[in-house]
């Protein structure tokens, strides 16, 4: 049998990791791009960053940014810093330095802690109806109703409103994925989604600069940092930034992290009985199945990364779920293990939030909001059964996570 040709190799890793196909389990895929070396070249002329080392470098530092104010993005050519005002994450210093600076302020750690009475309403509620259910929908039952609740909360954004979001969101988190996988609709879905939710947050902003309120809305409204203020359309796009990334996310990583549980059931029979463990099992869920799979970078000026010269204005994929199974830093990655972040020595650190001046800026929400629906399902199910054993995915690469989950809560302990 002839031997494989090496370039036809890398292209079938790199389109099996693309297709739709492996969404349900895309990590032999990150694995086999892994074994092909540090870097992998892609059609879509970036490289992929494929070990924890390497996307850890890009990621801490700024000199690998997005290139919109540069000009030099080739991820999204033609789009410019001043198409995404509000939009820091995909801004480079000074521009994302100041507007992160802004809304930091307002996102501090006891104003975090002060959503926590409404996390645990939220899910005391959510896992009461699904006990009283036969079996339920995880995803739409309880996965979506915490974060929407707490990030229309947090901003101020009456939650009636929340079945609107739902189709802007899917349609934002489709188009996150290369141009090139997309089809027309799609692209064009990605358009009436962002005029559409800057829309909308054009008039909430207007009517809170009107009447302000003790929301997050009102207070970055009204926000001056010597002088500096947010204008209308930047504290719009960062509204849409907000609750696209407060909800998505936080949704998807729920289902991952239940879906996980119910495969493992040792692994949850250990957290019900030690459930000092779950904070650091929430880290070791998103270690172990993150929602955000890749993010991307291109450099801002020349760089050198694991044996290449990059230009300026090339571009990686940093394999960031591929990062997060690395078996040189996460011995035997594929197992999920609920005690690997428990021990004295410091585990090396996981990816799933990111790294670097980009960290997610709701991190401590997100963990707060898994911690509380995780101690909630304990607290109130004797057991739990996942009742779909393939369950289906999203469309989405980018942020991966599941259409549904359907799951039946075993009998009740202390409800
Ligand atoms: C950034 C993941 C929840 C707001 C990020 C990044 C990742 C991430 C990987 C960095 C992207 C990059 O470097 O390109 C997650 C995960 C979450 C979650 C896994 C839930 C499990 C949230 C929540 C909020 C939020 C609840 C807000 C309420 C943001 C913002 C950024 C960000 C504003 C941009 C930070 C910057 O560019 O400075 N997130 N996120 N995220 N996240 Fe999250």
């Amino acid at each position: 049998m002839p031997a494989p040709d090496p370039a036809q190799t890398v292209l079938d890793t790199v389109l099996d990791m693309f297709s739709l196909e492996n969404r349900n389990d895309p990590y032999p895929c990150y694995h086999a791009a892994r074994e092909l070396g540090p870097l992998v070249a892609t059609p879509f002329d970036v490289h992929l960053v494929t070990g924890h080392d390497d996307c850890m470098t890009v990621l801490s530092d700024p000199r690998w940014g997005h290139g919109y104010s540069a000009g030099i993005s080739p991820i999204r050519p033609g789009v410019v810093a001043e198409n995404i005002p509000g939009s820091f994450i995909r801004m480079d210093p000074p521009d994302h330095t100041r507007l992160r600076g802004l809304v930091s302020k307002a996102f501090t750690p006891r104003a975090m802690e002060r959503l926590r009475p409404l996390v645990e309403r939220t899910a005391e509620r959510a896992v009461a109806s699904a006990l009283a259910a036969a079996e339920f929908d995880l995803v739409a039952d309880l996965a979506a109703t915490v974060p929407i609740t707490v990030i229309c909360e947090l901003l101020g954004v009456p939650i009636e409103d929340h079945p609107r979001f739902d189709t802007w969101v899917r349609a934002l988190a489709r188009g996150l994925d290369p141009d090139p996988l997309l089809v027309e609709d799609e692209l064009r879905g990605r358009e009436i989604a962002a005029a559409a939710f800057s829309e909308y947050f054009r008039e909430l902003v207007a009517e809170r600069r009107a009447r302000p309120g003790p929301d997050l809305i009102s207070q970055l409204a009204t926000i001056d940092d010597a002088g500096d203020r947010l204008t209308e359309t930047e504290l719009q796009d960062i509204c849409v930034l907000l609750l696209f990334g407060g909800y998505e996310t936080t949704v998807h990583m729920t289902g991952n992290m239940v879906l996980a549980l119910g495969r493992h059931p040792d692994q949850l029979n250990l957290l019900r009985e030690r459930p000092d463990l779950i904070p650091s099992a929430v880290d070791e869920l998103l270690r172990f199945d993150p929602p955000v799979h890749f993010t991307n970078r291109v450099a801002l000026q020349d760089r050198h990364l694991a044996g290449r010269d990059f230009g300026r204005g090339e571009a990686v994929v940093i394999l960031v779920a591929g990062a997060n199974r690395d078996p040189r830093v996460f011995p035997d990655p594929d197992r999920l293990d609920v005690t690997r972040f428990a021990g004295p020595t410091p585990a090396p650190r996981h990816l799933a939030f990111g790294l670097g001046i980009h960290f997610c800026l709701g991190a401590q929400l997100a963990r707060l909001e898994l911690e509380i629906v995780l101690t909630t399902l304990l607290r109130h199910a004797h057991a739990f059964a996942v009742l779909d054993p393939e369950p289906t995915y999203r469309e989405t690469l980018t942020i991966r996570g599941l259409q549904s989950l359907r799951v039946r809560l075993e009998g009740s302990r202390a409800s």
